[in-house]
């Protein structure tokens, strides 16, 4: 059997792509390359393309003989999706549905959804689980809570089986050339402003959390992509039908924890102009999102295996130098 990675060529996807190949998977890609780098995925056939692109799918389904889909081509951007909705509207909801439509019709029975926290909105316990109210306060969560329910919608009318994976705050990568490029994500933003000399920016320090930073669990996208091989190998055989799981560590760190670190490890600490600045809130950032990582480990004997500062080492590992 083989499987289609939507966004393969992505961070994650790229990761997962390589976890699934380890574990003995046939991999095929599709990724349009909006924001995906090619030589991420140089081992495996890439079909250059959009989900939104129904036939296209189709056809590469058929032709790679694919029974299951691992679906990580999405936008991702939190205060881009305030902005722009419809766009996310269209990439994240559209493109989703488009997908689905395709894999019915070429028989796929696995299908893997890459969500996410953002799906919980502010939350007021130490720990999410999945029976937590999913309250999404940004368009961008709403396009994940929408695609979750999208895909149980269409597992109920034709036996599909599923995991929506819910990711919290993903950083570090396995080698240099996977690295995360984009820099929305707190860890490469944090990067990006040292290596010009710059100070961090916290989006605000006047949070209800213990240092007045936004607290967040940091994952590894190694064990996310471990998380998703896991999975994947449980849905083909049969394992699990319905899965819907969080994918974190259970510990939350905050903002300024987390620049405290990435300051140590890029030996930036000292200097005065790496002291944090502080700025407004940015729209949409709730103050506290940590997973319970039970129902994972529960049902696929999988938990997290790396640390924060694994993850920030390996990421500043990959960072472009001059
Ligand atoms: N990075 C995180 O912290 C995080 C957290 C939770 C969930 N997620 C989800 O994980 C997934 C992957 O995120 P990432 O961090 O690797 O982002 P990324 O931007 O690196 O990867 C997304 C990939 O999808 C491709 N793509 C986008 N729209 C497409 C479309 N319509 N058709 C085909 N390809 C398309 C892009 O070219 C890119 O390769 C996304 O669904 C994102 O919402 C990410």
């Amino acid at each position: 059997m083989s499987w289609l990675v939507t966004g393969g060529a992505g961070y994650i996807g790229a990761h997962v792509v390589a976890a699934m190949r380890a574990a003995g998977q046939d991999v095929v890609v599709l990724d349009d390359l909006s924001t995906g780098i090619e030589k991420r995925v140089a081992q495996v056939p890439l079909v250059v393309g959009s989900t939104l692109d129904r036939e296209l799918v189709a056809r590469t389904l058929r032709e790679h003989r694919v029974r299951g889909v691992v679906h990580l081509a999405a936008k991702k951007a939190v205060e881009e999706s305030v902005r722009e909705p419809l766009s996310y509207y269209r990439e994240n909801v559209e493109g989703l549905r488009c997908l689905l439509e395709a894999a019915a019709s070429e028989g796929v029975d696995s299908f893997v959804f890459s969500s996410s926290a953002a799906v919980y909105g502010e939350s007021d316990v130490e720990q999410v689980d999945e029976r937590t109210q999913c309250r999404p306060i940004n368009p961008y969560g709403r396009t994940k809570l929408i695609g979750e329910q999208m895909v149980a919608d269409v597992a109920a009318a034709t036996g599909l089986r599923y995991a929506s994976l819910r990711y919290f705050n993903v950083a570090g990568c396995a080698t240099p050339e996977l690295a995360d490029r984009g820099v929305s994500n707190l860890v490469p933003m944090v990067f990006q402003r040292l290596v010009q000399q710059q100070p961090p920016v916290i989006f605000g320090d006047d949070y209800s959390t213990h240092d007045g930073t936004c607290v967040r669990d940091f994952i590894h996208v190694q064990d996310i992509a471990s998380a998703h091989a896991a999975a994947a190998a449980a849905l083909a055989e049969g394992r699990i039908t319905d899965l819907v799981a969080n994918i974190g560590r259970g510990e939350g760190v905050s903002v300024r924890e987390m620049i405290a670190v990435i300051r140590e490890v890029t030996g930036t600490a000292g200097a005065e102009w790496s002291e944090p600045t502080v700025l407004d809130r940015r729209p949409g950032d709730p103050p506290r999102v940590v997973a319970s990582a039970e129902v994972i480990e529960g049902a696929l004997g999988w938990r997290a295996s790396f640390g924060v500062r694994e993850m920030v080492e390996s990421a500043w590992a990959g960072w472009p130098r001059p």
